[in-house]
């Protein structure tokens, strides 16, 4: 099939209540740099303001509503603060207009939209609807375009954070569906992605029976062979799929859509240490028993050494996964946006972080590593408390 020829993904672009408040977030807790905003024309069209955030190659751009009938506007009638498009930097973008229209691809604009900033260079783009929720894709040509985005100015100079966390680029994007077939088959047909990972496990499998917490996913990871982009993509399983993590989040976000963006970094550990430092951005919490058990796991893993201490993987709860000798990837999950921001409408959406050393694969096996140490550690007390 030919290919669509990505390059990246050149941005993500935000739906958001409170600018104020994702501007503290991104330049003063995730110590991303400002570039620039919407010019008072185009806040007055579009009616929506946006600010441009970014570290190193981790583009974001952030609307919030000014008035009523903005795309930010009506985004957040209908769902917390998420991410509404995606946007891919491409070669040719009227060879994907073309793919798309005989792909059956869903074309939004009348026609490709151009633009030429100050010194010639152009820009050109369209957006696709997509089966991620509301969520669209837009794809963008750029020759020589220096601007920011159209309609946008750029600052005299970067503003606020040095990107100290030496953020990369986004890893994967990772959506969440009630069904995942129909994204796999229009990520196949329209998108040209192929099949790259997949798995599916059930909670139920690893803790002892009796428990009715247990909750099960599937997940399938679809990529770009060129541009090595990737889309991980998650749905609820049974038994009990409405507790499923997966559904829960379909419904918190009133909708399908993007649930985290891992943000690859070189060296993780002084990253977490970091972030942790830094009032505000708070991990979810991994239990003592996961690195009790962790030197056996690398191990039996077959990963056999890795170049941290399991004590300061511990100390700094980072996980760690991979299968062959020192192979291995290690990642962390932030806490929602909703819990840090003190706010449900900031909604479900996390980020990850994560760092390869030369493993390809998603953390599969800290699903099934977190579960065993939980159930270690019942099976531990339990005896603790019969004797
Ligand atoms: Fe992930």
């Amino acid at each position: 099939m030919e290919s669509l020829d990505i390059i990246k993904v050149e941005s993500v672009h935000w739906y958001v209540h409170d600018l104020e408040r994702t501007r503290r977030f991104y330049t003063q807790l995730m110590d991303f740099a400002e570039l620039g905003e919407s010019s008072a024309e185009l806040t007055a069209r579009g009616r929506q303001k946006s600010v441009v955030f970014a570290a190193n190659d981790v583009t974001l751009v952030c609307s919030a509503p000014v008035g009523e009938g903005g795309r930010a506007h009506r985004w957040l009638k209908k769902h917390p603060e998420g991410v509404g498009t995606v946007n891919f930097l491409v070669r040719d973008v009227e060879k994907v207009w073309k793919l798309m229209e005989q792909r059956g691809g869903t074309i939004i604009d009348d026609q490709l939209q151009r633009f030429t900033d100050e010194k010639g260079g152009t820009l050109a783009f369209f957006s696709i609807t997509t089966p991620f929720g509301n969520t669209t894709f837009r794809f963008v040509q750029r020759d020589g375009y220096e601007a920011l985005y159209p309609g946008f100015v750029k600052h005299p100079a970067p503003r606020g954070g040095k990107n100290r966390f030496g953020f990369g680029k986004v890893d994967h994007i990772t959506s969440n569906f009630r069904t995942l077939q129909p994204m796999v088959l229009w990520m196949k047909h329209v998108m040209g992605f192929e099949e790259f990972w997949n798995i599916q496990f059930h909670t139920e499998e690893e803790i002892a029976q009796g428990n009715q917490h247990g909750t099960g996913l599937k997940s399938i990871v679809m990529w770009d062979p060129k541009s090595t982009v990737k889309f991980a993509n998650n749905e609820p399983s049974r038994p009990r799929f409405k507790n499923s993590q997966i559904n829960v989040f379909v419904e918190d976000q009133r909708g399908e859509g993007i649930q985290h963006l891992a943000l690859l970094v070189r060296e993780i550990v002084p990253a977490v240490k970091a972030m942790r430092a830094t009032n505000g951005l708070e991990f979810l919490a991994t239990p003592g028993a996961y690195y009790d058990y962790l030197p056996e796991r690398i191990e039996k893993s077959g990963i056999k050494r890795i170049d941290e201490s399991v004590a300061e993987l511990r100390d700094l709860q980072i996980l760690i996964d991979g299968h062959k000798e020192h192979q291995y990837m290690l990642q962390i999950f932030m806490k929602e946006n909703g819990h840090l921001y003190g706010d449900r409408e900031g909604g479900p959406f996390f980020y990850e972080i994560i760092e390869r050393k030369g493993d390809k694969g998603f953390g599969g096996g800290n699903f099934k590593a977190l579960f065993e140490s939980i159930e270690r550690a019942q099976s531990a007390e339990r005896a603790k408390q019969a004797r």
